[in-house]
């Protein structure tokens, strides 16, 4: 496949300002009409550590971050060391030098270019700004459009004051003028967009947080914690706007309680968390579950167990998902692959929570929350929105009357004659509780049925591919973006393979998994988890027995990784 996209790392210290450098490059990328994916990692220190971003830009839509870089920009020798054996021939190398904290020794057909940022800024009398020397280094060599650039900063660092601002453009253009000195050798530079996109760059915290909106988001309630807390920040900017409420609560248990709260009253609701905070909303979810109270739990995986890798990648919280809490505890469980999807599956979240009457969970992860993607401008006109069923005020009202569907109206409090209980206790169809045996076996076959319609009530599972195939791909989360690329490459080298992307993950949409085994010789299923937690399910609910691939190393596969491992089982 011939190659038309270009993948920028910048790496260096947290607190160099790495995260701004790469995220000005995205920003000019896609304001000239390219799409970009890009992908970060950072340490959980506030300064210090290894802080590195990754940007691919292309004119053809783009699915993950790639397999490794064409261009490394190198703040200092540690950023050398972790990312030396990526350096192939072919690869250009910008670095800090001379003056810089490490003198390389460039590997043969590396591109190298010595620009000495931390002197320059030093002599600027600007220290601060070695980033931008950086930046402007890299806008010179590899024709990031100039001006955008200039303007993004601006805009950027204006909150920091004019002096902030002029000391930086003054670094950018230094930068510039040190690479112009430079003779380039190497073959690479930005591509010019196919078509000029009305598009938007978005994270996927960011784009979860929008769903939100859009589907009507009244009521929001979370603790800060990594990586989900940039939804709350997005929430916090735009929800008041509509005279919405957002709280930040004293812990998840909290945020969750009063997310029930705010959706019995008939508010939709939401919380958004990391694997930290579900665990400790096990019994709300029961609370949601058994009083039938509609909700939306977000989950943004990280490195688990326990406090874990905080900011680093992991699809390991499905377990606590499905069968998080106490007791035999329903619930929807869907997942997201990009930043699209971060918008219309949290609108689904919605919609099925408040149809359904249940914990909706949505499962994101640390690859989409420090990613920020290129996606068509979203018109929230295009995306559907389910409302609650509600009493229609007649007759004697029960809370959890028996219906052909197993869905109950719902009459918020105030309503003449709908007064009633919501309770985690086991309860009668009046809402009353009532503990003897043939009820509990009823209510409990009532709140399971109601799930049973939500498979043929969500989108199936997207196939990748026709016919029969040598080999199927099953992935989830963002990893099915990886896997998209993977089977391209695959097929264009001429081998037999299908994907398969589910992302209603629980209820298990069981027929469309057997149905896309029964046109494939083998079954794969990579995810980044330690103990290969999907295909548990797969095997537990299905005739499948899936080829599991694991890895956890707190970054996302890349495809190179995946295709190995194709062609492993394609042997
Ligand atoms: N001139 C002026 N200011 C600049 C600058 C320049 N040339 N370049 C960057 N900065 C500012 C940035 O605006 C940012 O300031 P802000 O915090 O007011 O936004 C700051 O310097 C950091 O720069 P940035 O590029 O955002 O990050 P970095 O590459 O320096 O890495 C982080 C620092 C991201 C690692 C650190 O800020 C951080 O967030 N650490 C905590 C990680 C975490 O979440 N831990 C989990 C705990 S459970």
């Amino acid at each position: 496949m011939s190659k038309h996209d270009l993948i920028i790392r910048v790496a260096g210290e947290g607190g160099e300002g790495i995260i701004s450098t790469g995220d000005l490059i995205t920003q000019a990328c896609a304001r000239a009409g390219l799409e970009v994916y890009t992908f970060k990692t950072f340490p959980a220190e506030i300064k210090g550590g290894y802080a590195m971003y990754q940007t691919r830009v292309s004119p053809e839509p783009l699915y993950n971050q790639g397999d490794t870089f064409d261009v490394l920009c190198a703040f200092n020798g540690q950023a050398y060391d972790l990312n030396r054996s990526l350096l192939h021939p072919g690869t250009a190398f910008v670095y800090d030098g001379p003056g810089g904290d490490f003198e390389p020794d460039v590997p043969p057909g590396v591109h190298a270019y010595a620009i000495p940022m931390t002197q320059t800024a030093k002599e600027m009398g600007n220290i601060k700004a070695k980033n931008m020397v950086a930046l402007g280094a890299l806008s010179q060599l590899f024709d990031i459009p100039e001006q955008a650039l200039r303007e993004i900063l601006s805009a950027k660092f204006g909150k920091k004051g004019s002096t902030v601002v002029e000391g930086n453009l003054n670094a950018f253009t230094r930068g510039r003028e040190l690479a112009a000195a430079l003779t380039k050798s190497d073959p690479w530079k930005m591509e010019k967009p196919l078509h000029d996109n009305n598009s938007v760059v978005l994270s996927g915290n960011d784009a979860v947080g929008l769903g939100a909106i859009i589907a009507g988001l009244d009521f929001f309630a979370a603790y800060p914690i990594t990586p989900a807390t940039e939804i709350a920040r997005y929430v916090a900017r735009h929800l008041p706007k509509r005279g919405g409420t957002l709280i930040q609560a004293e812990d998840e248990i909290a945020s969750l309680g009063q997310v029930l709260g705010a959706s019995f009253a008939g508010k939709k609701a939401m919380t958004a968390t990391s694997g930290p905070g579900l665990a400790l909303m096990g019994e709300m979810l029961g609370m949601s579950f058994m009083s039938e109270t509609p909700c939306v739990v977000v989950d943004v995986q990280r490195g688990g167990p326990s406090t874990g890798l905080p900011t680093k990648h992991e699809q390991s919280d499905l377990f606590m998902a499905i069968h998080g809490s106490h007791g035999d505890c329903g619930r929807i469980v869907l997942s997201v692959e990009g930043v699209g999807d971060c918008i219309g599956l949290t609108v689904e979240a919605f919609n099925l929570a408040e149809k359904y009457q249940c914990p909706v969970l949505l499962l994101s992860d640390g690859s989409l929350a420090f990613s920020t993607q290129t996606i068509p401008y979203p018109e929230p006109a295009d995306y559907p929105i389910v409302a609650r069923k509600t009493w229609d005020g007649k007759g004697e009202y029960q809370r959890y009357v028996i219906t052909e569907d197993n869905i109950s109206p719902m009459a918020a409090p105030g309503t003449p004659g709908g007064m009633h209980i919501a309770t985690g206790l086991e309860h009668d169809q009046a809402g009353e509780p009532n503990y003897t045996s043939a009820n509990h076996e009823a209510m409990q076959a009532k709140r399971f049925d109601k799930l049973k319609a939500v498979v043929d009530d969500f989108a199936p599972a997207e196939v990748d591919g026709e016919g029969e195939a040598d080999l199927g791909i099953i992935a989830w989360g963002s990893t099915i973006g990886v896997v998209r690329e993977a089977v391209a490459r695959l097929r264009a080298e001429g081998h037999s393979v299908k994907g398969f992307y589910p992302k209603l993950l629980w209820p298990m949409p069981v027929e469309q998994y057997e149905a896309f085994a029964a046109t494939c010789a083998k079954i794969m299923l990579p995810e980044v988890n330690f103990l290969g937690q999907l295909a548990h399910f797969v095997r537990a609910e299905t005739t499948l027995r899936p080829v599991s691939y694991t890895i956890c190393g707190g970054l996302p596969f890349t495809p190179a990784m995946i295709v190995g491992k194709a062609k492993e089982m394609l042997k």
